[in-house]
C-alpha cells in the first residue's frame, strides 16, 4: 500500500493507483474529459491537473501515487489552470454543452481566444473506446499539431467498424453525433449497412443537437409500447 496526503488528508491506496484514485477514494472530486474508468487513461485534455508539494502541476488520472506525496486539487494555482484549459477547449469546441456545464462550474464567464468550432478536443476517447472495449481498432489520429484529428484508416469506412455506436456513446463534445445522410466524416457511419450507427441501446442518447438517429436513415416508424428497437430500415431508405 502508497500512504499520501491529498489536500492534507491522510489515504492508503494501492500500489500503482494513480492519483485520481486516491482522490476518488476520499471522495473528493475531480473534473476529468479524457478519462474513463473502464479505459487506459490518456492524459489528454489535462483537467484533472493537481499540484504536488513542489509546485508541479501534474494530471491526476496518469500520475501514479507515490510514498508520502502531498497532493493539493483544488489550489488557487489548480483552479486557474482549470480555468485556463477550459477556456481553451471552449475555443475549439464552443458549442459543446460539457464543456459549457463545466464553465459554468468554474466560472469561466468568456473565451478569450480565437473560436475555432472544430467539434473535437482530440481527449481520444472515441479511439480507446474502439480499441479495448470494442477490440475493433477502426478509428485513430492522423497527422500532428493543428491537423491532428480522428478518422478510419486513409478516410474511407472501415470494414473493422461495426457500427457499434461506442466512439459515439463515449465522445465527451459529441463529435461523432449523428450527422444525417449526407455525413461529411467516415467516422459517423451515415446510417449504411449492415447495422445501424444508432442502435436502440442509444435511443436516449439525446444529444445536445437533437437525439441520435434524427436523420431517420436507420430508424422507422414510431416506436410501440412494446418495443425497445426501432426498425432497422435499409440503405438510405427515408422514413
Ligand atoms: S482526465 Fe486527466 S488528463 Fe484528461
Amino acid at each position: 500500500m502508497t500512504k499520501l496526503y491529498i489536500n492534507g488528508i491522510e489515504v492508503e491506496i494501492e500500489q500503482g493507483a494513480s492519483l485520481l484514485e486516491a482522490a476518488q477514494q476520499l471522495g473528493i472530486e475531480i473534473p476529468t474529459l479524457c478519462f474513463h474508468p473502464g479505459l487506459s487513461a490518456y492524459g489528454a485534455c489535462r483537467l484533472c491537473v493537481v499540484e504536488l508539494g513542489d509546485g508541479r502541476l501534474v494530471s491526476a488520472c496518469t500520475y501514479p501515487a507515490q510514498e508520502g506525496l502531498r497532493v493539493r486539487t483544488h489550489s488557487p494555482r489548480v483552479r486557474r489552470a482549470r480555468r485556463m484549459l477550459i477556456e481553451l477547449l471552449l475555443s475549439i469546441c464552443p458549442s459543446s454543452k460539457r464543456l459549457q456545464d463545466l464553465a459554468a462550474e468554474h466560472q469561466v464567464e468568456r473565451v478569450r481566444f480565437a473560436v475555432r468550432d472544430e467539434r473535437c478536443i482530440l481527449c481520444g476517447l472515441c479511439v480507446r473506446m474502439c480499441a479495448e472495449q470494442m477490440m475493433a481498432h477502426a478509428i485513430g489520429f492522423v497527422n500532428r499539431g493543428y491537423r491532428r484529428r480522428i478518422t478510419t484508416p486513409f478516410d474511407l469506412r472501415s470494414d473493422a467498424c461495426r457500427r457499434c455506436g461506442g466512439c459515439l456513446y463515449i465522445c465527451p463534445v459529441c463529435e461523432v453525433r449523428c450527422q444525417g445522410v449526407g455525413a461529411p466524416s467516415a467516422v459517423c457511419g451515415s446510417c449504411t449497412p449492415p447495422a445501424p450507427t444508432c442502435p436502440p441501446v442509444y435511443e436516449d442518447l439525446a444529444c445536445y443537437m437533437g437525439a441520435t438517429g434524427e436523420c431517420g436513415t436507420c430508424v422507422r416508424g414510431p416506436r410501440t409500447p412494446d418495443s425497445h428497437s426501432p426498425t432497422v430500415a435499409g440503405r438510405r431508405e427515408k422514413v
